[in-house]
């Protein structure tokens, strides 16, 4: 191999289009990035090194790097990429941020709807060589109020999906303003006014110290009772205990749950509660979104690894 090629390490499944993208211009290496004895030994040599959300790149892993430029997450946010260690380090931090809104969208929608008609408990029982038909009796979305709570890009395109449902559309987002709400035919509330009025909440915020636990038993209690909750955003902001609870009481009618507070988990308060639908962490596991995540974050990388601006996508 030649040395002087600048060394890209791989840490986690990616999909073949990282490969094509990046080229013949780098060494290409693999390591399994939650073996963490083997990430530190081969970050060593890195000049770039590649993520999904499985491999925690902190401060001990930059303290293993000799000639590390670049760390780049084949996804939105920087979860579990620690930005101030980075940047101490001097190294590039770069994402995909568009790649996989749409697949995130509609997975929330998916779950929404998967609650609302009790599909994964319904498929259960035909496994079990039950006929149950009368056991199951879901709800209609048409006519009911949808709650959004973050309208950023992904909410935006929950709301636009779930429209064609025949729902009223309301919003919480303290940085939207109500022009631009009711420009997309969304009627922006508070917080307080979206758990009173909506008959389901789809959650779409990144994880932040001011969106971590921001649903709880308190606003679990303000909602609507019956309400169906869908959050295929980011662990920990519901109270995970809280929600379980209130599925039990039936104040919360069902939730559909992409997200846990501890990633990778077995256990889990939302695992096992009849209502609650659960899937790990799944939104961006698409073909396309992956595929789209692995061009991305390769051209973001060859750009960074070369001293070159990266545009933010
Ligand atoms: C994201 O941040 O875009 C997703 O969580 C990425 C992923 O599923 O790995």
């Amino acid at each position: 191999t030649n040395t002087s090629r600048p060394v890209v390490l791989i840490a986690e499944k990616l999909a073949p289009s990282v490969l094509d993208a990046l080229g013949d211009g780098v060494e290409v290496r693999h390591v399994d990035g939650t073996d963490r004895p083997a990430l530190l030994e081969a970050v060593a040599d890195a000049d770039a090194l590649l993520v999904r959300s499985a491999t925690q790149v902190n401060a001990e892993v930059f303290a293993a790097t000799r000639k590390l430029k670049v760390v780049a997450r084949a996804g939105v946010g920087l979860d579990n990429v620690e930005v101030p260690a980075a940047t101490a380090n001097g190294v590039m931090v770069v994402n995909a941020p568009t790649s996989n809104i749409v697949s995130a969208a509609e997975h929330a929608v998916a779950l929404l709807l998967s609650v609302a008609r009790q599909i994964p408990a319904a498929h259960e029982t035909l496994q079990n060589h039950e006929w149950k038909r009368s056991k199951f009796n879901g709800v209609e979305l048409n006519g009911k109020t949808v709650g959004v709570v973050g309208l950023g890009k992904i909410g935006q395109l929950f709301a636009q999906r779930i429209a064609a449902f025949g729902v009223e559309l309301i919003a919480y987002d303290p940085y939207v303003s109500a022009q631009r709400a009711a420009q997309l035919g969304i009627e922006l509330v508070t917080l307080e006014e979206l758990l009173e009025r909506a008959d389901a909440i789809s959650i779409h915020l990144p994880k932040t110290p001011e969106t971590k636990g921001l649903i709880g038993a308190e606003q679990l209690a303000k909602a609507k009772r019956g309400v169906i909750i869908v959050n295929a955003a980011r662990g920990g902001l519901i109270d995970e205990e809280a929600l379980a609870e209130a599925v039990k009481e039936g104040q919360v009618g069902g939730a559909g749950i992409d997200v846990f507070s501890t990633e990778p988990t077995t256990e889990s308060p939302l695992f096992n509660v009849p209502g609650i639908v659960v899937t790990p962490h799944l939104g961006a596991s698409t073909a396309e979104a992956q595929d789209r995540a692995g061009t991305d974050v390769a051209k973001s990388t060859i750009l960074a690894l070369a001293g070159e601006f990266v545009p933010d996508a």
